[in-house]
């Protein structure tokens, strides 16, 4: 038999390998690794997932797929899980689960197998896409039937089977870092009311001591989709790491949340999204001078649904579908620029401009203008404020009797 494994050569993946040799006698276990963005962690993974004992191991660039169709959709949606997070994990496994049963199908593996742990989310969502794409295969998920615990089972056994492990791999945290974000948990983050050791992040400068001067910077989207910085015309991959390192030398993005596990536990979260949050902020602006108030609602009522979906690994369905159709019509005008300014921490909009504006100074104005009739307000407030006068009159009628 062929088993293809979502890997990542971390510690958590690495010691599958040997565990699916001894579980499995006789399988091939063919590694599938993401390049996503997630920095130096990539280097000479294929030769040691091939030292972990791994017959074969593909490395797939994803960043630019991952940007497009999965990061700037969920942005267009404005979609913000538990009211601050940016979802940079859980957008990214859909498509590196897919990915993983592409490469499954060529190889002709006969069974799925991942490495996330049995307490949390991402063994929803890779498997949620193996449902989507290969409902024949059968899923091998070791962290739910071994008996590893903890990190020192891990590198216990890691030893004995001779798995290469990183100096690095003795740290704490959980992370996982990608092209849009840096995510940490576990460790000392597990008390809620201690604030995060300042050493903890990677990405973003200290709010603190970042520049004493502010910096400004414009972006511009077409329908909705981010295109242009500060007048440069930017891909998908380049335009994220343009703004990740403004936003990180401001110190922006660093959000500390407790979040709600779909498996129903809350969990102690600290991410770094430094160009997400100017982005998000960015369109925010853009749709608020564009859009019609109505529309903007109707944008909010869905924006959390789009969100658990995201949070969910719901990626592959006909509802996702749904709402990117209904985002994308919203969309149609979203184009212009807006300019942000970063400083010590905050990103905040100082210009916004489009020729799809819906406000107008012209009609704004206290001035004249020839499309708003003051006297219209009148007939307008009557109407408007009809039933409370009827219930008015019903209240004066009832007292006179
Ligand atoms: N809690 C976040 C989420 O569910 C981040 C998860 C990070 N995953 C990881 N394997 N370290 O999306
Ligand atoms: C998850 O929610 O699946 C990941 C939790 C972690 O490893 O930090």
């Amino acid at each position: 038999r062929t088993i293809a494994l979502a890997y990542s050569g971390g510690l958590d993946t690495s010691i599958i390998v040997p565990w699916l040799k001894e579980h499995y006698p006789g399988a091939r276990v063919v590694c599938v690794a993401a390049e996503i963005g997630q920095g130096d962690e990539l280097e000479g993974i294929k030769a040691k997932a091939i030292a972990s004992g791994a017959d074969e191991c593909y490395v797939e660039d994803l960043r630019e797929e991952y940007v497009r169709d999965f990061i700037f959709p969920t942005l267009r949606a404005g979609a913000i899980y538990n009211r601050k997070y940016l979802l940079g994990t859980s957008m990214a496994r859909p498509l590196i689960a897919k990915r993983q049963v592409e490469i499954a199908r060529r190889v002709g593996a006969d069974a799925l197998a991942h490495g996330c742990t049995g307490k949390g989310n991402d063994q929803v969502r890779f498997e949620l896409t193996y449902m989507a794409f290969a409902p024949d295969l059968p899923v091998i998920a070791p962290w739910r039937e071994w008996d590893i615990r903890s990190r020192e089972d891990a590198l216990r056994y890691a030893a004995e089977k001779g798995v290469p492990v990183a100096a690095t791999i003795t740290k704490i945290y959980s992370r996982d870092r990608n092209i849009w974000h840096l995510s940490h948990e576990g460790g000392q983050l597990e008390d809620p009311a201690v604030a995060p050791a300042e050493d903890m992040f990677q990405l973003t400068t200290d709010p603190v001591a970042a520049p004493d001067t502010p910096e400004e910077v414009t972006i511009e989207f077409v329908k909705g989709t981010p295109v242009a910085v500060n007048g440069k015309a930017l891909g998908p991959i380049a335009l994220v790491e343009t703004l990740n390192a403004l936003g990180a030398k401001h110190g922006v993005g660093r959000i500390d949340l407790v979040e709600d596990r779909m498996i129903g536990m809350k969990s102690r979260g600290v991410y770094e999204t430094p160009g997400g949050t100017i982005l998000y902020a960015a369109h925010s602006e853009l749709e608020q001078l564009i859009l019609d108030r109505r529309t903007l609602a109707a944008k909010d009522l869905i924006a959390p649904r789009y969100a658990d979906l995201v949070y969910e690994g719901r990626w592959w369905t006909t509802e996702r579908e749904a709402y990117d159709a209904f985002v994308n019509a919203t969309q149609e005008r979203v184009t212009g620029t807006v300019t942000m300014r970063l400083f010590k921490g905050s990103a905040v909009v100082v210009g916004r401009e489009s020729k799809f504006a819906l406000y107008d100074e012209r009609f704004v104005t206290f001035g004249e203008d020839d499309v708003y009739q003051q006297s219209d307000a009148a007939g307008y407030i009557r109407l408007y404020g009809l039933s409370q006068r009827v219930r008015a009159i019903k209240d004066q009628e009832m007292r006179q009797h």
